[in-house]
């Protein structure tokens, strides 16, 4: 089942920046990365997304229900970026006061508090002011007033801009055990490492509009790099290879060359071969995201964007 559907989903400020034409669609159970630079729109499409904000025209499903409605806002949990929340409460009264507007029961406020706050590393604070807190365990506060719903689809705006490093290997356990226990996750970020680390789908938005969509492992095999060691690389043999990708570079008898994919690396290994080259080595490496995201970013470049 598709958590989030998204048809020409559009917001707009006065006419300006926000987000345009978006269509994506999440599936159940996994963690959906959506990549981009300050000022792309990430959170403007999220706000939209949880009903915070109005879309300019287009629409969305999500959890099958129309933007903005009850029903689905009852099953979501959402960190907002930059987020203040009441600093004279504390841990226990502002996590209630979320349980309440969830509308849950006193009882099940009751249970669930103490749950979040394992879940979150912070056991033990629940008469501590949230005031009082570093920047870090406002951030996991805020990571628990979200789970307080025990919510099947999570959204996250930069839950990490805030942590430390060991801070940020806690919240990819908390992403990957939440995704292990059934919870989607849509994730926006910059962080590419923390992306690529936790994600199996990313979306890269630039300047409002997508510019790729996919499966993490069919965006990073897009496009490789394939180094090759010849007894020679004679201008007849740089000719042939032109066929098979673009030469990034030439250097005594190593050559280097952008393939497709990585099902063209065998191919181009036995036409050397067939061709009578001595094929001394073979070294093949995928794009990082930075390398995808660098190129889709600043090249402005357009990939297929897959809305299947
Ligand atoms: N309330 C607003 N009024 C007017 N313009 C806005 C408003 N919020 C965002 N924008 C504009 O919309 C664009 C997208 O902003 P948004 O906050 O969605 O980006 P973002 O990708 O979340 O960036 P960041 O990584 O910095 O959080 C920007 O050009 C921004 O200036
Ligand atoms: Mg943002």
């Amino acid at each position: 089942m598709e958590m989030i559907t998204t048809f020409n989903l559009t917001k707009q400020y006065k006419g300006q920046g926000g987000c345009r034409e978006i269509n994506l669609s999440v599936p159940s159970g996994h963690i959906f990365g959506l990549l981009g630079p300050n000022g792309a729109g990430k959170s403007t499409l999220v706000k939209t997304l949880v009903g915070l904000l109005q879309p300019t025209s287009g629409s969305a499903l999500i959890l099958g229900n129309p933007l903005g409605s009850y029903k689905c806002r009852e099953k979501i949990g959402f960190l907002p970026e930059l987020f203040s929340y009441q600093k004279w409460l504390s841990a226990e009264e502002l996590l209630t006061l979320h349980g309440q507007l969830y509308k849950m029961t006193k009882q099940a406020i009751k249970k669930r508090i103490p749950e979040v706050l394992t879940l979150i590393g912070l056991t033990g604070t629940e008469h501590k002011k949230v005031g009082s807190f570093s920047k870090g365990m406002q951030q996991r506060i805020g990571l628990a007033c979200a789970l307080m719903n025990e919510p099947k689809l999570l959204f996250l705006d930069e839950p990490t801009s805030a942590l430390d490093p060991l801070g940020r290997r806690d919240m990819r356990e908390i992403m990957l055990n939440l995704k292990e226990t059934g919870t989607t996750i849509f994730l926006n970020s910059h962080l590419l490492s923390e992306v690529e680390a936790v994600c199996d789908q990313v979306a890269i938005i630039n300047k409002g509009r997508l510019v790729a969509v996919g499966e993490m492992e069919e965006l990073l095999t897009k496009k490789c790099e394939v180094e090759i060691e010849l007894d020679t690389i004679s201008p007849e043999f740089q000719r042939e290879i032109k066929e098979w990708g673009k030469i990034l570079a030439i250097q005594n008898n190593t050559l280097q060359i952008q393939v497709a994919d990585k099902e063209t690396v065998p191919l181009l290994a036995k036409k050397i071969i067939e061709a009578g080259y001595k094929l001394y080595n073979l070294h093949y490496r995928h794009s990082s995201l930075e390398d995808v995201f660098v190129q889709l970013v600043e090249g402005g470049e357009q990939q297929d964007v897959d809305h299947s």
